[in-house]
């Protein structure tokens, strides 16, 4: 039976259009499902949108509009993010439709039932923006550590036992020390949580747009709760708990860093408390800034990835974010780095290699690959980095790395240039036919894999590749890496793959 694999973004707040912050994460989880897929997982892959709470309300009564309308056309953005960037989601989901209702005030049904959940009163400084609550000693010249205002609440409000919890955790990660990656934000937790927790307020009186808590009218859940119950919503839980045990073990969550508390203390002990299993592993990335900025309404330096796409195409936007910043730490967009990755890289390095050796099958072979096996040392030598890239490759995907994975697949590309350079084809066009043969057949072999490689990564490029050559779409799967390339028939005309930009236009 297929390995089951279950892979997820944050759901994402519906106070703001998609920017360039919230692509980078639905990229990352895509390549991580297509990559999967490719190894032929059983691959869910969840993404959607978070659309309750005060911020929410508030932005929709200064449009004039009903909650519900205001969350309908912001989730349609994000959802037209999906084709955009050529996202494969099996899911998307919304925590305003009633699947997700149910397993919110399930889960919530299970806590309060095994005593987890108690009323109780909370008193704190209130960062509306933020919906957070702060401690006297927390604010900076008496606003929240974010810079906005805050006002003194006391209210009833339910209580999770976060508190009983700190040790089952601190145990948990013992025994899962993959649990929290990378390693430097496991290590922040771990002294987070031994540094005690206190009960965590799950509820609100003051806000009517949330999830009823059940049983108790006057109260919603607080958004954490309600948004990190999606996870579950989507595998049919509570009515059916067969997904949950297929696809939990082998769940990733990716996050970024500032939601790694919520993922990594409050998310485990929610469910330790439900005596539901746990996911196996949260992976939390960096932030990015632009232009060495952080990226902000009034700084006017927000990227819309739209804009990108139409400028330079999904695959250049995604090979771009993934090869450029080490995935976990923080990076800097700039259009600049873009472009120069997009015609070095891309045009170049991968680009003129598929153009020039397919050129000279279609100029001296009438487009027939001309398959000849006769391989010299040189040419096994080539070829049998081919593997060990894809051992790396599937290496460093399982560590969430994808810098380092694309960095391993351009070590095989410059490999074929440099190899084409070394035989020079162009010569052998004249001195030796029966040698030029081998050589392309080599050169078709070392694409091919490359191809393979990339699939995940620059979709629409890797496909073209694969077109380009031939390859039947059974066997661009993993499970053909190792088995000669094979054509079927003659090879369709030639597409151009990456068009150069000037490099310094802005
Ligand atoms: N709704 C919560 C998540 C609930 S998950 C149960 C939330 N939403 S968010 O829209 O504010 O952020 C979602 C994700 O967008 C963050 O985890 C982060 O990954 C990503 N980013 C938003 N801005 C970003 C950058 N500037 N850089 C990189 N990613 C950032 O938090």
């Amino acid at each position: 039976m297929a390995t089951s694999f279950y892979i997820t973004t944050p759901i994402y707040y519906v106070n703001a259009r998609p920017h360039i912050g919230s692509a980078y994460t639905s990229i990352a989880a895509d390549v991580l499902a297509r990559f999967k897929r490719q190894e032929g997982c059983d691959v869910k892959f969840l993404t959607g949108t978070d659309e309750h709470g005060q911020k929410v309300a508030q932005s929709a009564e200064r449009l004039g509009k009903t909650p519900q309308t205001f969350c309908d056309e912001v989730s349609a953005h994000f959802r037209a993010l999906t084709p955009l960037l050529n996202l494969t989601p099996t899911d998307f989901i919304r925590t305003t439709e009633a699947r997700h209702k149910k397993a919110a005030q399930a889960l919530w049904t299970l806590l309060y039932d095994r005593g987890q959940i108690y009323l109780g009163i909370y008193a704190g400084w209130y960062d509306v923006r933020e919906e957070a609550f702060y401690r006297e000693e927390e604010l900076i010249k008496g606003k929240s550590p974010s810079g906005n205002s805050v006002e003194w609440i006391e209210e009833f409000s339910y209580f999770f036992k976060l508190s009983a919890w700190q040790q089952p955790l601190l145990e948990f990660y013992k025994n899962n020390p993959n649990f929290i990656a990378p390693d430097y934000r496991r290590n922040e937790i771990l002294r987070f949580v031994e540094s005690g927790l206190k009960d965590l307020s799950v509820s609100r009186s003051r806000l009517t747009w949330g999830i009823p808590v059940p049983n108790d009218g006057k109260h919603v859940m607080y958004v954490w709760i309600d948004a990190l119950a999606n996870y579950l919503t989507s595998l049919g839980f509570p009515d059916s708990l067969r997904e949950l045990k297929q696809f939990w073990p082998n769940c990733v969550h990716l996050v970024g860093k500032e939601i790694t508390r919520f993922h990594t203390i409050y998310w485990p002990a929610l469910l330790m408390a439900a005596d539901l299993p746990l996911p196996r592993q949260v992976f939390a990335h960096g932030w990015l800034t632009v232009e060495g900025q952080k990226m902000s309404k009034s700084l006017g330096n927000v990227i819309d990835p739209h804009d990108l796409v139409c400028a330079y195409g999904a695959d250049a936007v995604r090979y771009f974010l993934l090869r450029e910043i080490s995935f976990g730490e923080d990076g800097d967009f700039s259009e600049r780095a873009l472009r120069r990755r997009l015609n070095a890289d891309l045009a170049n390095d991968l680009g003129n290699l598929v153009q020039r050796v397919l050129s000279f099958i279609h100029k001296y072979f009438a487009a027939q690959v001309p398959l000849r096996r006769d391989f010299s040392k040189e040419d096994q030598d080539f070829l049998k980095i081919f593997p060990q890239i894809l051992n790396r490759v599937q290496k460093y995907i399982d560590q969430v790395f994808f810098h380092r994975a694309l960095e391993t697949i351009w070590e095989g590309i410059v490999a074929a240039n440099r190899y084409v350079d070394q035989q020079k084809p162009w010569l052998l066009v004249k001195s030796d036919k029966a040698r030029l043969e081998v050589v392309l057949t080599v050169l078709l072999e070392g694409i091919y894999r490359i191809g393979v490689l990339l699939r995940s990564f620059i979709p629409i490029s890797a496909e073209t590749i694969l077109n380009m050559i031939a390859v039947a779409p059974e066997a661009r799967d993993f499970s053909y890496f190792y088995t000669p390339y094979t054509p079927v028939g003659g090879l369709p005309p030639l597409d151009i793959l990456f068009t150069k930009v000037q490099e310094n236009a802005c």
